[in-house]
């Protein structure tokens, strides 16, 4: 499967040569990124209108698999060709990689004229701004600890919003009793990783989190909290219906969306998916963050690297820098994508109440230490650690190890990686 991706990926890379030059010819940008589910593409189409508003043409490349690996893939391709595309959709340690081997264009101009550097929250700054020079634009704040649960579903039997494992474990149990698929997932490397972001925050703690994921501490990464974590994720294993191999996780949302399972443990991309359908929260479907987690937020913040197309930043690439971190543009996306936004100052009046409570939790955790890169989506450590952690994660999800093992092997693993 994975060489399979590996290689349509590549096919495609090829292909794409020509529109490329295409996106120059015509002086328009180029944009590769993973949007591609019915949510993402709806938001993504407010930043194509808004370009094409100014004058500025749009070709679109988008690799579809959710968490960007696959769009990382014919990204190494595309650059390894000489043909980067102009603007890339980038996450965390990806971002400053490419920094670090000077693909990436300087954007200090835009950001000091926009005053970047006064509205962007640090944790963001910290993947978007290397050795003192800005190289990408922040599009949104999304966080990995949610849980999305049809409302319905849970009312019909009997089940009140979960705050704890245990009322959790036993929402499970009745949503199993009466034949409903208690949690919707796909079985993708990065989904399982995504779960276990909010699954290892609860049992090991905010401080657990950093020591095991951020700092990579072996004691914690191979501990008794450690293991309960994986025991947890076999409960979850355990709740997860017979075809979830392979599926994506806009499908498992779908899931939930139409009450063939009754939670989603997902990214607030998910929400972007609710609203796509027509779905209000409150009314049909619930967003909460992760039992035992109510605190703490995993995030992950997408932004536009801008590819050094050889000189300085281009007009295009400023004007795209531009739009993206307006603040009208910060609202109308982020309302629309699941994200919040990327600046500390824009109004939470067009959000709907999800959305107004991500901005809430963020703040709330950003000011009193709660606000961690997330593992899963690569603000927590490089590509090779993410890796190396994904593998330990998905053999353990598919009952290749036991929660002893796993902990053992996450020790392994990490260490050769790091
Ligand atoms: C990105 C989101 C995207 C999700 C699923 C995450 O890594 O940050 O923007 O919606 O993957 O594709």
């Amino acid at each position: 499967m994975r060489s399979y991706l590996k290689t349509t990926a590549i096919a495609l890379a090829l292909t794409t040569a020509a529109g490329s030059a295409q996106a120059d010819a015509h002086g328009g940008v180029e944009v590769l990124h993973w949007w591609t589910s019915g949510g993402e593409a709806a938001a993504l189409n407010v930043l194509k209108e808004d370009l094409e508003g100014q004058g500025i043409g749009w070709t679109d490349m988008p690799v579809a698999g959710g968490g960007g690996e696959q769009a990382m893939t014919v990204l190494r391709a595309r650059v390894t060709a000489g043909n980067a595309p102009t603007a890339v959709q980038g996450l965390g340690f990806d971002i400053i990689d490419w920094a670090k081997q000077g693909s990436l264009a300087d954007l200090n101009a835009v950001a000091a004229a926009e005053g970047w550097d006064d509205v962007i929250p640090a944790a963001l700054q910290q993947f978007a701004k290397v050795d003192g020079k800005w190289v990408s634009a922040p599009v949104n704040v999304h966080s990995t600890n949610w849980v999305w649960a049809n409302k319905a579903v849970l009312e019909a039997n009997g089940i009140a919003e979960p705050t704890s494992w245990e009322e959790f474990t036993a929402a499970l149990e009745k949503l199993k009793a009466a034949g409903v698929t208690p949690i919707a997932h796909g079985g993708q490397a990065w989904q399982d990783a995504t779960v276990f972001d909010g699954v290892a925050m609860s049992v090991l703690g905010p401080d657990g989190y950093k020591a095991a994921f951020i700092d990579l501490d072996e004691e914690v990464l191979g501990g008794g909290a450690m293991k309960e974590a994986f025991d947890r994720m076999a409960v979850i294993r355990d709740n997860v219906d017979e075809n979830f191999s392979g599926r994506d996780w806009n499908l498992a949302t779908a899931m939930v969306i139409n009450g063939e399972a009754g939670f989603q443990m997902m990214g607030d991309w998910a929400k972007g998916e609710f609203l796509n359908a027509g779905k209000v929260p409150g009314q049909d479907f619930l967003c909460f963050r992760f039992p035992g987690t109510a605190e703490q937020v995993t995030f992950n913040a997408d932004q536009f690297m801008m590819f050094d197309q050889g000189g300085s930043v281009s007009d295009e690439q400023a004007a795209l820098a531009t739009a993206i971190l307006s603040p009208s543009f910060q609202s109308a996306f982020n309302v629309v994508k699941g994200s919040v936004p990327a600046r500390t100052d824009v109004s939470d009046a067009a959000f709907d109440d999800c959305g107004k409570k991500g901005m809430a939790d963020l703040a709330a955790a950003a000011s009193s230490g709660n606000l961690f890169g997330s593992m899963a989506h690569g603000h927590a450590n490089p590509a090779s650690v993410k890796n190396a952690i994904y593998d330990v994660v998905t053999a353990h999800f598919n009952g290749e190890y036991d929660s002893e093992t796993a902990v053992a092997e996450l020790v392994d693993a990490v260490s050769i990686a790091k």
